[in-house]
């Protein structure tokens, strides 16, 4: 696990657990010794701790966390990690770290343990734990803001976000920046000017300012006004950074121990780790070895409206060459600027280097007729949601590419079946349900027919994993995963409407929930007559799930179709999207209870929040029933992706199961008596009653 060497005085002690240098109980034990014996070796006069040329170490193995019981076992851990992490620091004779890749974590946190630091100029850093709901536990509390001062460490502390190799330099976190050199040669020129070992916890330099890190505090915890309450995390980093500034690094050292193990005992963090191993399965085919023929490096996008132009843009973000077409000219030129002028919006951000921009634009080409995307390895199509108009361009696609070409659809509601009729070679065709805006959504569905082969699944796994996208295997069905248990959600909303809850009462209890936002205003932004058209779709095959309430269609040929007329549920004045109340809307709803001879009752937040979530977490389990998914925990990681489901309740199955199945199902039975069969539960839940 690690290899020690020594050459010309220098000891190098070589990270060495593939595949990605994680650390662990075992490692840390053999990084003390290996420190150990480099101390008591008369040869060495100093020491470079590394990985390997690409990669130093992702950090700490987070199936560690997720096996933690007890808050003392989770004390216990970080104590592990803090005290051989110590005895790295404590080393009589100076350590460099030499660092490459994404240092992250517990791996940056060891780095920051040794005396000195140099990376290679593509290096990342970050602290990621607070993302996962939980504090670093091995001193990064502590040693991060000693290096870079208060306020810059509490940004990456409390974020997560990374920063690049010359932003590390500038704020002292490395000492050097190795640009396509010899990363260690670095390390041993640094070793042969260093005056001896620096130790990080007994650097004061930063934090000597009381009031500048008075005044961090203060804008940390400004910028944490309002965030959820059930991720306690960000607040521990506050507590630990504070107590090792204005008390001591042991005291700081401490707290994190304490603030870790509280974390750990809260179901949002728990729930945030088993999403980050689901996310990891995700997209995977159990039992599977099919491999891609090859890396799809060449790609067309068919329709450049507003789903194409995020797809491509999407894939020249991932590094592939995309070819644009679109029968109208003038779309396709609107396409272009759009996606030249995000990306240049993400450079006047700093999100991105002006170099890369034009790399990223170069890979972006328009074509004027078929045969000028002969060579692309796939191509996805996003044209109209019209069963003939994608035939026929599938027909052309496949009219001009090989036979090796994936076609790719991205529609939302029309069967693959449907469009494979008719093809030549229909087991080249393959679902890519991207999310709007598909350049910054993460999911991806990937849809398979019962024909399709699993080579081809596995390319497109592969290529959505490759644009930096979470894929997740579906069998071909109405709606996928996503809409499937959106719709109802969204249509349960109406109803509830329609029986006497206000707009905000509804949207707020969700958005209490967890939610970003509540589901009258999503639909507003999305638009109404979207709705009825999915509907339309869904309500065919799943009969079960019952009609769309009056309210929602009566809005649509009113015009009233969300923020795009300038009204829907709500009202929006020009140019600003708060929603308004809107007594036109108000009118639209009492004529319609008049209609159905209902009049209006309260109904409580409890109920809003029970029957919303119940019609999505009972459709997931249909869904579960029917093999649409390769696993339940799929169906977690797509709502939380795709629909914002909040993350500290681990996804829509993981939320029912912390509830009870058997509270659940008494729920359900509750709800079919009062509002009918859409609520009915399936086989698969009720034979599941009082299991958890
Ligand atoms: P859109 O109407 O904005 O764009 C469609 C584009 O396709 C237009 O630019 C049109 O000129 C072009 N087009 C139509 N027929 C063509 C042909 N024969 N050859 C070349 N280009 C042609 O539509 P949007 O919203 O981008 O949707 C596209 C597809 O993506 C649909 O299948 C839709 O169901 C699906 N989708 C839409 C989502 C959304 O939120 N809008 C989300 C996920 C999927």
């Amino acid at each position: 696990m690690i290899e020690s060497t020594v050459s010309g005085g220098v000891g190098v002690l070589r990270l060495s657990a593939p595949p990605l240098n994680t650390i662990t109980f075992p490692l840390l034990d053999e990084l003390r010794a290996a420190v150990r014996r480099a101390n008591l070796d008369p040869e060495v006069r100093g020491i470079v701790l590394t990985g390997r040329p690409d990669h130093f170490s992702a950090g700490a193995d987070v199936g560690l966390f997720r096996d933690i019981a007890r808050a003392e076992e989770a004390v216990r851990m970080s104590r592990l990690f803090q005290d051989a992490f110590q005895a790295v620091e404590d080393s009589p004779k100076p350590v460099v770290a030499a660092v490459a890749g994404r240092v992250m974590g517990s791996a940056l946190e060891l780095a920051m343990a040794c005396h000195h630091r140099v990376c290679c100029g593509t290096a990342r850093f970050s602290m990621p734990e607070v993302t996962l709901g939980i504090n670093p536990g091995a001193g990064g509390t502590q040693r991060l803001p000693r290096l870079v001062g208060a306020e810059e460490g509490l940004k990456m502390l409390l974020t997560g976000e990374a920063i690049d190799a010359l932003h590390a330099r500038a704020l002292g976190l490395v000492d050097a920046v190795c640009e396509g050199g010899d990363l260690l040669e670095s390390a041993r020129t640094v070793l042969r000017s260093a005056p001896g070992p620096r130790r990080t916890g007994q650097c004061t330099g930063k934090v000597s300012d009381a009031a500048a890190n008075e005044a961090a505090f203060q804008r940390a915890q400004e910028r944490l006004a309002g965030a959820r309450p059930e991720i306690i995390a960000p607040w521990k980093i506050l507590e630990a950074v504070r107590a090792g500034l204005e008390e001591s690094f042991q005291a700081g050292l401490r707290k994190e121990q304490e603030g870790f193990a509280e974390c750990m005992g809260t179901p949002g963090a728990r729930n945030r780790i088993y999403l980050f191993f689901a996310t990891r399965e995700a997209g995977r085919i159990p039992g599977s070895a099919a491999k891609a023929a090859a890396r799809i490096t060449k790609a067309a996008v068919i329709g450049m409206g507003s789903m194409g132009t995020g797809i491509a843009q999407a894939l020249i973000a991932g590094g592939i060459r995309v070819a644009a077409l679109d029968q109208d000219g003038a779309a396709l030129q609107k396409a272009v600027e759009r996606i030249r002028s995000s990306v240049r919006g993400r450079v006047e951000q700093g999100g991105l280097k002006p170099e890369a921009a034009d790399g990223m634009l170069g890979l972006l080409s328009t074509a004027a007729a078929w045969r000028e995307i002969a060579d692309a390895q796939l191509v996805i199509e996003a044209v109209f949601e019209d069963a003939a108009v994608k035939r026929a361009v599938i027909g052309e696609i496949e009219a001009a590419c090989g036979g090796e070409t994936i076609i790719a659809s991205n529609t939302s509601t029309i069967s693959l079946d449907v469009l494979a009729a008719g093809m030549r070679r229909p087991e080249r065709l393959i679902g890519m349900h991207f999310f709007n805006p598909a350049h910054r959504m993460p999911l991806v569905e990937v849809i398979r027919r019962d024909e399709t082969p699993e080579t081809v699944v596995a390319a497109a796994l592969g290529f959505a994993k490759a644009i930096r996208k979470t894929p997740v295997l579906v069998r071909n069905r109405e709606g996928f995963l996503v809409n499937r248990l959106f719709i109802p959600y969204l249509k349960e909303a109406f109803w509830l409407l329609e029986e006497g809850a206000d707009a905000p009462e509804i949207d707020g209890a969700m958005v209490e929930f967890g939610f970003p936002m509540g589901p009258l205003t999503l639909i507003d932004m999305a638009g109404l007559d979207v709705l009825v058209l999915t509907d339309r779709v869904l309500s065919r095959a799943f009969p079960a799930h019952g009609p769309l309430s009056k309210v929602a269609v009566r809005l649509v040929e009113r015009g009233r179709l969300g923020q795009k007329t300038g009204s829907g549920v709500y009202r929006y004045e020009k140019g600003d999207r708060a929603p308004l109340p809107s007594a036109e809307a108000a009118q639209v709803i009492a004529e319609v209870r008049q209609e159905e001879g209902r009049a209006p009752r309260r109904v409580g937040k409890d109920e809003i929040t029970r029957r919303l979530v119940l019609r999505m977490a009972n459709e997931a389990f249909y869904v579960v029933e029917e093999g649409i998914a390769e696993r339940e925990s799929d169906l977690d990681v797509a709502l939380v992706m795709g629909t914002g489901f909040p993350d500290f309740r681990g996804g829509v199955l993981k939320y029912a199961r912390d509830v009870g199945l058997g509270n659940v199902l008494a729920d359900l039975d509750k709800l079919v008596a009062e509002h009918g069969a859409r609520f009915s539960p399936c086989r698969l839940l009720r034979g599941t009653q009082g299991v958890r």
